[in-house]
């Protein structure tokens, strides 16, 4: 398994990642049923101003091939605040691709010298809240959001 940061020509395997996820993998990503790609939005995914996002993914030469296991996302909100987002292929789940999708997103965003992020999951997502405590994230209860909660971490 390798590290890298996602480029603009990986439209491919990302469609190819995207379309390979669960149902409930994608809810617990985006706390949305929504399975469809909306017109641009796969372009958007793969092309982004680099100032704002930091996009790195988890790959592996399957048959010969490379192929996404998992992808990591930082991103500047409308307020300048970053949170991140992470998602890792349910055949790969359980054997340490987001402790490393973390790791490796901890030290680029120490290197691009942010200094907070934070992030939210759903309160019945105990494999995030126990990966993000583990990668140094404070993890509280949404005081507005029974369904989430916070996570947020200091650089
Ligand atoms: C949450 C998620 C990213 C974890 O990815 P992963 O690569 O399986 O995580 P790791 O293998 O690095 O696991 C690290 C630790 O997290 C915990 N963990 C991971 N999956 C777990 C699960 N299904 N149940 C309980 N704990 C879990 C464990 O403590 C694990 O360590 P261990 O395997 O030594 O016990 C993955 O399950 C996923 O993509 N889920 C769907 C999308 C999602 O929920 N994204 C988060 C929204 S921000």
């Amino acid at each position: 398994m390798i590290i890298r940061p996602l480029h603009a020509d990986d439209t491919s395997l990302e469609l190819r990642f995207l379309k390979g996820l669960s149902q409930q993998a994608i809810y617990e990503r985006t706390f949305s049923h929504r399975g469809k790609l909306k017109p641009g939005e796969l372009g958007r995914l793969v092309r982004f101003d680099v100032r704002n996002q930091i996009a790195l993914v988890a790959t592996a030469a399957v048959e010969g091939q490379e192929e996404f296991l998992g992808v990591v996302r930082l991103a500047r909100s409308p307020d300048g605040e970053f949170e991140f987002a992470i998602i890792v292929h349910d055949a790969w789940q359980r054997r340490g691709v987001a402790t490393r999708l973390m790791k490796t997103m901890l030290a680029a965003a120490r290197r691009a010298g942010i200094k907070r992020i934070g992030g939210v999951t759903l309160a019945s997502n105990v494999a995030m809240q126990t990966l993000a405590r583990r990668a140094g994230f404070a993890v509280s209860r949404d005081p507005e959001d029974a369904t989430a909660f916070l996570l947020d971490i200091g650089l």
